[in-house]
């Protein structure tokens, strides 16, 4: 009685596909922010990416030429920067802010990139703030570095504020913000401390800098292959002891089964190429990785495990240590996730004092078969929490004015007058470059001053306005 599918029938069918399969493979946050600052053109990465410039705005443009500034003769071509967005950077020599909208509150991934080009960026020293915490305190990028936070967002705009030291001006090169997915931290964690383990809640209010991401016995992953554009590095430069026969690296060309409809663990969590590869430990070793750390910090420890070693269930049985105390004994991983070559990972949060280095281990179990992979672990992330006063380095310095409005007094008016000194330095030393690089400044001499925001970008543009806050002179 069933007709054969016509050919209208099976296109249809086809283009659901087409259409279903990028959707479902590919995460597509509800706010997503790509900003080439200081940039005269959109920058599209590797990764697909669009980056769109900050036009608009009243502050200064460094364009591609100016990586090639302290040798190049002029008019000779500029070196190709490692990725597009390193072509431009836009200076503050003042208090500035970006206004991000926010559509969906709740956490939001946010990344600065910094790409030094020139040695007055490279001693640059900034602070930055955004949706009432400081990020970075007395910053400065003397390399190329991404900084990269979550952060929960609990208003429609996010206010992202530059702040550079007397004396100095701050810069930025890329900015990021998208809305982070649910599962990607929850509320909850193991806290280990000395006198043992304890639950600890109210992870969702945090700031978190991630400070390292990695994978396991396995090879770089870059945002091209990232379900949320993150690096992930390999960890055989933070194992103590490589040498040791009791360990073995594995990688595993199966399929990575997650749980089926699981709000909790997605492909989102961490990537596929994180997870299919591991190091094993046998029951009668120790798998040992130091990582240097900030001083007199609390963090999130993320071990990812996915049980890609084993032939059969409840075969392994192994200790985790997280700085030197013990986070659990005889963990049994079958039981946890019931199937093989299925993810899991456990939030640990931990107090780091004085020794600045956090130690974690992975340690063999009597349980297991003796000669046997008894332990394993396939990545780690470790991402430093907000302090109590909502620094990340430091507690919030009061004197540290990261507000939006300007209140308007004698000591604001005296701040924007010696803004206004270094202002006009900075200008100075940006006309002798362009004089030296003979370029063409497209802009022309009201770019520093104008407060109109360009009203030609439309709305993309609209939302992420640079606000000059102490430029009203
Ligand atoms: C930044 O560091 C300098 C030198 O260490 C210090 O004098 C200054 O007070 C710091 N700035 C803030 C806002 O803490
Ligand atoms: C765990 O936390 C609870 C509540 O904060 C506390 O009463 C208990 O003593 C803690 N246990 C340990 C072992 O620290
Ligand atoms: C992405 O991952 C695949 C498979 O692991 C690998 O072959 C490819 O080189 C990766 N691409 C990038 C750009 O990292
Ligand atoms: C592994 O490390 C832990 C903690 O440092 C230690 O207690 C244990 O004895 C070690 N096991 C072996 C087999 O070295
Ligand atoms: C981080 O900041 C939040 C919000 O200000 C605060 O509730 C939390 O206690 C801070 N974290 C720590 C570890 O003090």
């Amino acid at each position: 009685m069933a007709s054969p599918p016509g050919p209208a029938r099976l296109a249809a069918l086809l283009l659901l596909a087409l259409l279903a399969g990028p959707a479902a493979s590919r995460f597509a946050p509800a706010d997503n922010h790509l900003i080439a600052c200081g940039a005269t053109a959109p920058a599209v990465l590797p990764d697909g990416r669009r980056f769109v410039p900050d036009s608009g705005c009243a502050s200064m443009t460094l364009r591609s030429a100016a990586p090639a500034l302290p040798s190049a003769a002029p008019g000779a071509p500029a070196p190709a920067p490692p990725s597009p967005l390193h072509a431009a950077a836009r200076v503050f020599s003042c208090h500035a802010s970006y206004d991000l909208a926010v559509r969906r509150r709740g956490r939001h991934v946010l990344r600065l990139h910094f790409y030094p080009f020139s040695p007055a960026l490279a001693s640059a020293c900034f602070h930055v703030g955004a949706g009432g915490f400081l990020l970075l305190h007395n910053f400065t990028a003397p390399s190329p570095v991404v900084k990269d936070f979550l952060l929960p967002v609990d208003a429609d705009v996010l206010v992202l504020t530059f702040v550079p030291e007397a004396g100095s001006a701050a810069f930025v090169n890329a900015i990021e913000l998208f809305s982070a997915p649910d599962e990607l931290v929850g509320d909850i964690g193991t806290l280990v401390a000395a006198a043992g383990v304890n639950r600890t809640d109210g992870l969702s209010s945090q700031v978190f800098e991630t400070l390292y991401r990695i994978n396991v016995a396995g090879r770089k992953v870059t945002p091209f292959n990232d379900t949320l554009w993150r690096t992930w590095v390999n960890d055989e430069g933070f194992l103590v002891s490589k040498e040791s026969s009791s360990s073995k690296a594995w990688s595993f060309g199966g399929r990575i089964a997650y749980p089926k409809d699981s709000r909790l663990m997605t492909r989102e969590v961490a990537p596929d190429n994180v997870y299919n590869s591991a190091r094993s430990v046998r029951s009668d070793g120790n798998l040992t990785w130091d990582f240097p750390v900030p001083a007199r910090n609390r963090y999130l420890v993320r071990m990812h495990f996915c049980d890609i070693v084993s032939k059969a269930l409840y075969q392994l049985y192994f200790s985790i240590y997280v700085n030197g105390h013990l986070a659990a004994k005889d963990f049994d991983i079958s039981s946890t996730t019931g199937y093989l070559a299925y993810p899991y990972y456990i939030d640990y949060v931990v107090d780091v004092d004085d020794e600045g280095m956090l130690k974690l281990a992975i340690g063999g179990s009597k349980m297991s078969r003796p000669g046997e992979a008894s332990g394993f672990l396939n990545g780690l992330e470790i991402m430093r929490m907000n302090k109590t006063g909502g620094g990340m380095d430091v507690d919030f310095p009061a004197v540290l004015d990261m507000g939006y409005l300007v209140s308007k007094g004698f000591g604001e008016f005296a701040r924007s007058l010696l803004c206004g000194l270094v202002f006009a330095g900075l200008f100075l030393v940006f006309v002798m470059l362009v004089l030296r690089l003979r370029t063409e400044l497209k802009n022309n001499g009201t770019l520093w001053f104008s407060q109109s925001m360009d009203s030609g970008d439309g709305k993309l543009a609209k939302a992420y306005q640079l606000v000059p806050t102490k430029t009203d002179y």
